[in-house]
């Protein structure tokens, strides 16, 4: 069975993007199995400490390396993703040896998806600055794509509800991830 390693891009814990995240596992059912990355334990990136590698960033890339494929929900953080998602990627695109940038890293040809939930702009701006950091660091993203805009009562009483159309667009974008891998 195809392995998928969520990435909730929020660390607090009524994220509205762990929700939608739940959603996307509640569609996949047994067709994938669904783990969740725990990060809170990864160092700030610092060329000081990188080699040999901290555990929790060895765990990671191995974390990483096992899975089939990567799903990222992320919330949109001033017109872009949160820091500590580029902190993840930043550790993952680095060489495992000094000097080595010959050998693929894990993150290399990994085949990832975006969605993510959020203000007016449904978290485009976030996406689109992930999508070419991604692509930078050589990874694999699907060009469909889920950005949702919270509904008044998420941002007024911290209760999110998907409409109808929104479950729809990220069920297509399931089967379009599932086919994809
Ligand atoms: C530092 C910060 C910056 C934000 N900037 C944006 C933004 O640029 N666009 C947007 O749609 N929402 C922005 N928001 C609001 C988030 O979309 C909102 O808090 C959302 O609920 C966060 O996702 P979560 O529920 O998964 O934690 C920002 C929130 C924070 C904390």
């Amino acid at each position: 069975m195809k392995k998928i390693l969520f990435i909730v891009g929020s660390l607090r814990e009524g994220s509205f993007n762990r929700q939608l995240a739940r959603e996307a596992e509640q569609m996949i059912g047994t067709r994938a199995e669904v783990t969740y990355l725990d990060y809170y334990d990864v160092p700030l990136i610092n060329q000081d400490i990188e080699f040999p590698e901290p555990e929790a960033v060895g765990s990671l890339r191995a974390t990483v390396k096992e899975a089939d494929g990567i799903w990222v929900f992320t919330p949109e953080y001033n017109f872009s993703y949160p820091g500590h998602l580029k902190n993840l990627f930043d550790w993952l695109s680095r060489p495992l040896i000094a000097g080595d940038y010959e050998t693929p890293t894990v993150i290399n040809g990994k085949k990832i998806a975006l969605s993510g939930a959020g203000g007016n702009m449904a978290t485009a701006k976030c996406r689109e600055k992930l999508t070419e950091l991604l692509t930078f660091i050589k990874a694999n993203v699907m060009e469909q794509q889920t950005g949702i805009v919270l509904n008044v009562e998420a941002w007024t009483e911290g209760r999110m509800i998907i409409s109808d159309e929104q479950k729809a667009a990220l069920k297509a974008q399931v089967e379009a991830f599932l086919k994809f891998m």
